[in-house]
């Protein structure tokens, strides 16, 4: 089983014209899973500090915190390319970019890494490739800037916004990143861009018409119940059913049901 690498990425879209799967995964079990299912990319995104580690945003995500859980994902990994994200306050200029990045390859095992933005880390960007780091690029939504965006909502609704944004992508793909993804933003100027750039899309809350697909594994399992963005499709409940194993095992051994004598040792 060939390991994906970047430029297998770029050639699903070049040369397969086939869609990219992607998922997120922050520990072993789950990116084993997410490995055996075939996706092409396993994402340990700073999402891990909402989903995870119960923070607030993902603003208080750390390297200590992505290096931890890189490793994890990394060891289970047999095929997807394992991009990590960059944590906030890691890529501040070319040289802390450089740094951290090249921690979270070697300390991480990250095959590519991914920063928020377009032209403000158009430096951090160039350096990272001058290294030989495989960069994938975030446009759009980019949660780590929340607080200046207004809060989680979509991005590129006016001509002057899609406009920056579509020459912010033109641009990532000069200084040479191998992906794109765009969260959130309308599926008309998601279109726009993946018709425009011959590195590959990669949707999250951008509709049907970018070149693959990456979500949140713990929304796609239906972990939580009370946000529902329009964006994500739930394909389990594991919430419900996790509830409900919990409280039959508590319910047995209250009532003595749990263990058996044929569940013990003689
Ligand atoms: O951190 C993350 O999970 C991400 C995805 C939303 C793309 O960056």
């Amino acid at each position: 089983m060939d390991k994906i690498t970047a430029k297998d990425i770029i050639n699903r879209k070049q040369k397969e014209h086939r869609k990219i799967t992607a998922l997120t995964a922050y520990d072993f079990p789950f990116a084993r899973l997410v490995d055996q299912a075939g996706m092409d990319i396993v994402l340990v995104g700073d999402s891990v500090g909402m989903v995870c580690l119960g923070y607030e945003s993902t603003v208080s995500v750390v390297m200590a915190d992505m290096i931890h859980h890189a490793k994890a994902a990394r060891r289970a990994v047999k095929r997807a390319l394992v991009v990590v994200d960059m944590p906030f306050g890691s890529y501040e200029d070319a040289g802390s970019a450089v740094m951290n990045a090249k921690r979270l390859v070697q300390e991480g095992g990250a095959e590519a890494v991914k920063p928020e933005g377009g032209n403000v880390i158009a430096s951090q960007v160039k350096a990272l490739i001058g290294e030989g780091i495989n960069v994938m690029s975030h446009l759009g939504m980019t949660p780590q800037s929340v607080s200046k965006l207004g809060g989680y909502k979509v991005q590129g609704r006016t001509k002057k916004e899609a406009d920056r944004i579509f020459d912010e992508a033109l641009r990532l793909e000069r200084l040479g990143v191998f992906s794109i993804v765009l969260e959130c933003v309308p599926y008309s100027l998601a279109k726009r861009i993946t018709e425009a750039l011959k590195i590959p899309t990669l949707g999250i809350g951008a509709g049907p018409y970018t070149d693959g697909q990456v979500l949140v594994l713990h929304d796609l399992l239906g972990f939580e119940s009370s946000v529902h963005p329009r964006f994500v499709r739930r394909y389990a409940r594991l919430d419900d059913a996790i509830s409900s194993a919990l409280e039959r095992y508590r319910n047995d051994v209250l009532a003595g049901k749990f263990p058996t004598l044929k569940e013990s040792f003689k």
